[in-house]
């Protein structure tokens, strides 16, 4: 049985897989409309969500599947001190594959030990969000062609953001892949992921904290929320929280084919007008978040051979 906990539990080929699979689905979803039918999932959210959740949820249904679960902590048993590992056990019995966010780091892994069902991270506090991640390569591949040969910026909170983590973690396995980290001092990205992804790897990084100097030399710009619930006090939030906003006149310093990528929920990162810029494509990263996970339920499940 295999479970979705890191970015690296798929190979560079197994991810490409996945990748095709969902870029297969994209052009004819209609097609994949009953392979799962008779087949359950179960959304287990300890932490708020709207699109990770819902893009689950909606994969499944349109799949010929169904859903169950709960949205929040204080509606499930966790509120009666129930331990994730008895909770998987239980889930294990009413669902065949589930999704696990929880704002603890590790807790997918460690329901993953106990399930009998396979397991897919959706989000574990500030640390991986590998479908984020998925959803994020099926965008920047379908924008650029290929994943490799990349100049990536990440820009915003590269301390907090789980998915800055798990993207770099996953990137770094392609060629020519380098990365600007744009953030402020504060929020500069984990010391493990310089020392365990970039370096070991050979991977070209510089670590800035000019946005307008950075964005000429870009063909894919990352922005992320400064992640508010992570921080230990209130001041710092605020003082930091709009470092970084892409407007219009920025992205005059931009390539022209250069794609703006953001996991969502933006708060003000991104101006509104950027919107409108056909190098915007958050929009569409959110709808790839739905095909991408079609295609991991039909992997997880053993299904992608029943393919038409
Ligand atoms: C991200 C997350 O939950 O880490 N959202 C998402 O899943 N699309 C990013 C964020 O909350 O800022």
């Amino acid at each position: 049985m295999r479970h979705l906990i890191d970015p690296l539990d798929f190979s560079v080929e197994e991810t490409g897989r996945i990748l095709d699979l969902a870029d297969r689905i994209a052009a004819d979803p209609k097609a994949y409309g009953s392979v799962c039918a008779g087949r359950k999932l179960a959304t287990l959210f300890y932490e708020p969500s709207t699109r990770t959740r819902l893009s689950f949820e909606a994969a499944m249904l349109n799949l010929g599947g169904s859903v169950l679960g709960f949205a929040t902590a204080d509606s499930s048993s966790a509120a009666k001190g129930e331990s994730v590992a008895d909770t998987i056990r239980v889930i294990s019995g009413y669902a065949d594959i589930c999704a696990m966010r929880h704002p603890k780091e590790g807790a997918p892994l460690r329901a993953a030990r106990y399930s009998g069902i396979p397991v897919i991270n959706a989000g574990d506090g500030g640390h991986q969000h590998p479908t984020q991640t998925l959803t994020d390569l099926m965008t920047i591949r379908r924008r650029k062609g290929s994943l490799g040969g990349l100049t990536i910026g990440l820009c915003g909170d590269l301390k907090f953001g789980r998915t800055v983590h798990s993207l770099i973690k996953s990137l770094a396995r392609y060629e020519g892949v380098r990365f600007l980290l744009i953030s402020p001092e504060e929020l500069r990205v984990p010391e493990y992921v310089i020392q365990e992804v970039l370096r070991p790897n050979g991977i070209p990084f510089e670590e800035v904290t000019s946005l307008e100097e950075s964005m000429p030399r870009l063909d894919i710009l990352y922005m992320t929320r400064v992640q508010r619930e992570r921080f230990f006090n209130e001041e710092d939030y605020i003082r930091l929280k709009d470092t970084y906003i892409l407007t219009p006149e920025k992205m005059k310093l931009a390539r022209p084919d250069m794609a703006v990528l953001h996991p969502l929920p933006r708060v003000n990162e991104i101006t509104l007008e950027v919107d409108d810029d056909p190098r915007a494509a958050y929009f569409e990263q959110a709808q790839n978040g739905v095909y991408v996970r079609m295609a991991l339920i039909m992997t997880l499940l053993g299904l992608e051979k029943e393919e038409r």
